[in-house]
């Protein structure tokens, strides 16, 4: 092995018995052969290895090299785009948000294990996946004694670095030090007695805060110096306020009877412009004493810790946008007693997220007339991103919220369809869904008088009468989920056939 000299960057390798693992990230990519399973750090483009994957994708040019990829979830730095189209990725798990690697799960060439993100290191612990042969995870610092300090998320690594045979390091001396005790890594013990999680409130800190593996399982240590990619997020509008509106409205109402206290409870918010833009409406709230327990932090959680509106925030990875990323990586040290970071099987842990009553904020692509929700399916089949955290919490929290704008790609398609063409989160899993026009508290209500509420307060006036004329005739045709069931995906159809859903028309038509 090529061995680099240590260096000044090197103080951060506290533990000096490890200067003698420092390799060139070529190197260490040499260490991963094909047919491999690589478990990587990296959750929401945030602490993901940088140095050695781009290693990788350079060697595949003149050396046929496919992997299991599994990480924490997305990938920043273009990496899953750049493995993709370099034929690395062979199979892919359990979350991706990269256009390029997208299209190539959508044209069958990488296989795609959508999952929810709480469970993939307990398969991989239980057996049910094979156990990565190398982790690779970026970390901020070794410290003296060998422990791991992770970077700007934590997702999956310790479980990787626990379970795999091989880790590889990767220092970054770009990510601030401040980040150093930020961390709780908790790891569940093995079945069949387990202990309960003992965590009673986001603040709560559990376990380590370094990820800890035996030092002879460290077998390459990388210098790298890139920062995370920023988050690709959109500027809110009118509808993502008016959405924000209508769930301030309604958590008002839920505290004035008494169901919610004034500081509600913890909040989850999931990824994506639409969410980030709801959850940055809550500044102007009358809320307060507000805690977050989610998977990620977006520029939103950092204007409600700025506002003084949010006093907590427990999460698996911070992602920011380039306006927010200088300016709270500047600032960490500030946030440092009111921020953890957490393992995603602990962040997005059916336990916890009961327990604590969570308020669950996730976006849908598409939702039917009975509360049914697409988060991830494009028109039944095309992968978008994934499943991510979504079901974790909206199974397991107090109350599941819903949001989606009522048209998308410019009022060609009503996101309010009669049949959702593919089923992430039932119907069971949705207690209220929130478009620009309106809110939809389904709690309580059966089928036949949710599909009432959804489509007189949810759906685009361009598309009502059709809605409620679908819905008509399916109730003529009787059953607790009354369907027309040749007709339930006809606007599927003729978007596909026309690029439009056809406003106005009539399904029966
Ligand atoms: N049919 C087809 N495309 C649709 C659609 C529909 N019914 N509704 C929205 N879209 C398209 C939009 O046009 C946009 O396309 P573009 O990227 O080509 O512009 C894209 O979906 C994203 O929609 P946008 O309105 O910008 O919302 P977003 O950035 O908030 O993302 C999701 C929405 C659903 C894609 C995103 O939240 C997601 O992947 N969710 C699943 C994972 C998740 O919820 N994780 C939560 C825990 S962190």
């Amino acid at each position: 092995m090529t061995k680099i000299v240590p260096n000044a960057s090197c103080a951060r390798i506290r533990d000096a018995s490890l200067f003698s693992r420092i390799v060139s990230a070529d190197t260490a990519a040499g260490l991963i052969r094909d047919g491999m399973v690589v478990g990587m750090s990296g959750f929401t483009r945030s602490g993901e290895a940088k140095a050695v994957p781009l290693a990788l994708a350079r060697r595949a040019k003149t050396d046929a090299v496919g992997i299991t990829l599994i990480t924490g979830a997305s990938l920043g730095n273009d990496l899953d785009g750049l493995l993709a189209d370099s034929g690395v990725i062979r199979r892919r798990l359990p979350f991706q948000s990269d256009p390029r690697l997208r299209d190539r799960i959508n044209d069958g060439t990488v296989m795609y294990l959508d999952q929810h993100l709480s469970e993939t290191v307990e398969h991989l612990r239980s057996g049910q996946f094979p156990a990565p042969d190398v982790a690779i995870i970026e970390a901020a610092a070794i410290t003296e004694d060998g422990g791991i300090v992770p970077t700007t998320s934590v997702g999956n690594s310790a479980g990787f670095a626990t379970q795999a045979q091989q880790v590889i390091v990767e220092i970054n001396a770009f990510v601030p030090s401040a980040l150093e005790g930020m961390h709780d890594i908790y790891i569940p013990a093995d079945r069949p007695v387990r202990d309960p999680i003992a965590l009673r409130t986001p603040q709560d800190r559990i376990g380590d805060s370094v990820i800890r593996v035996d030092r002879d399982r460290i077998v390459a240590i990388v210098l790298s110096d890139r920062h995370d990619s920023f988050a690709a997020l959109g500027a809110g509008d009118d509808d993502t306020r008016a959405i924000s509106e209508h769930i301030i409205d309604f958590l008002q109402r839920e505290v004035a009877r008494g169901a919610l206290p004034k500081s509600l409870r913890p909040l989850q918010a999931g990824i994506g412009t639409i969410a980030n833009s709801v959850l940055s409406g809550l500044a102007e709230s009358p809320f307060s004493g507000m805690t977050m327990y989610s998977e990620v932090l977006q520029d939103s959680a950092f204007d409600l810790l700025d506002a003084g509106k949010l006093d907590f925030a427990s999460a698996s990875s911070i992602t920011l946008s380039a306006t927010r990323h200088a300016d709270v990586m500047g600032r960490l040290a500030e946030y440092r007693d009111r921020l953890v970071l957490r393992p995603q099987e602990i962040s997005n842990h059916p336990e916890i997220v009961r327990r604590l009553g969570i308020i669950a904020i996730n976006t849908a692509l598409e939702f039917d007339i009975y509360g049914n929700v697409n988060s991830t399916h494009v028109m039944g089949s095309h992968m978008m991103n994934g499943i991510g955290g979504s079901g974790d919490f909206a199974r397991n929290s107090g109350l599941s919220i819903f949001v989606t704008k009522s048209v998308a790609k410019g009022g060609n398609i009503t996101s309010l369809v009669p049949m959702v063409s593919h089923v992430d989160h039932t119907e069971h899993d949705v207690d209220v869904i929130v478009t620009e026009l309106g809110l939809a508290d389904l709690r309580g209500l059966a089928p036949r008088e949710r599909a009432r509420v959804i489509i007189d307060n949810c759906a685009h006036p361009d598309w009502r009468d059709s809605l409620s004329d679908y819905f008509k005739r399916a109730c003529n045709r009787g059953g607790q989920t009354p369907h027309v069931l040749e007709e339930a995906f006809k606007w599927h159809c003729a978007f596909r056939d026309t690029g439009s859903m056809v406003k106005n028309m009539a399904i029966s038509g």
